[in-house]
């Protein structure tokens, strides 16, 4: 069976569709933990009530020592899954699983990305250059915030009425029907990894 471990630091939405999902398909792949930044956050309830392993980490054990590193070797995971995580993936660890570490970004990289540009800093930039359309991008991590090769990437329309909320909504919606999707592809033939951008569908 094929293991992921699964990065946040905020409210694990994604976290909890992409474990449901895999739920849904009779545990065809194995989360084998959730790791958090955030001491407290929503994601380790979710681990709770979800009975996922979920651990917590400082700076310490993910900067200045082997401990988050030992712990993935540990854990052989095929993938890392970056769901809302936000701190920069130390050198190390990307050295160590090349290929194998992906990041969700709530945009169209190339635009909207970079150092600060995460959850609704994304969509405030996106309405105050009145964008007609947004999506996400699914994209393997290398060294550089946001610019690591693309994987897939789908759009959706917005409006000049569309809030911060609004458009957030929007891209949440396209993170939970397509981010499992894509780690389940990922995983069963990772060359055949798409590089579409599906066209966005006609409002009303
Ligand atoms: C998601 O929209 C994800 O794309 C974004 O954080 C949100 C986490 O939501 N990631 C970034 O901004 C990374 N730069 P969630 O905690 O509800 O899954």
């Amino acid at each position: 069976m094929k293991r992921i471990v699964l990065f946040a630091s905020g409210s694990g939405s994604n976290v909890e569709n992409i474990i449901r999902y895999f739920h849904g398909k009779r545990n065809s792949v194995d989360v084998a933990a959730v790791l958090t930044n955030k001491r407290g956050s929503k994601v380790l309830d979710r681990c709770n009530n979800l009975n996922i392993n979920g651990l917590y980490f400082n700076r310490n054990a993910f900067y200045e020592t082997d401990c988050v590193l030992d712990i993935l070797k540990a854990l052989k995971p095929d993938l890392i899954i970056l769901a809302g995580f936000l701190w920069k993936m130390p050198k190390k660890i990307i050295q160590n699983f090349p290929d194998k570490i992906v990041n969700i970004h709530p945009a169209l990289l190339p635009k909207y990305g970079g150092k600060g540009m995460y959850g609704n800093h994304v969509h405030q930039a996106v309405k105050d250059n009145q964008e007609t359309e947004t999506g996400i991008t699914i994209h393997y991590v290398n060294e550089s915030y946001d610019e690591g090769a693309s994987i897939f990437q789908a759009k959706t329309i917005i409006s000049s009425d569309d809030s911060v909320e609004d458009i957030a909504k929007k891209v949440h919606t396209l993170e939970y029907e397509h981010f499992p999707k894509v780690i389940e592809k990922l995983l069963s033939s990772p060359e055949t990894a798409e590089k579409e951008v599906p066209t966005p569908p006609k409002e009303g």
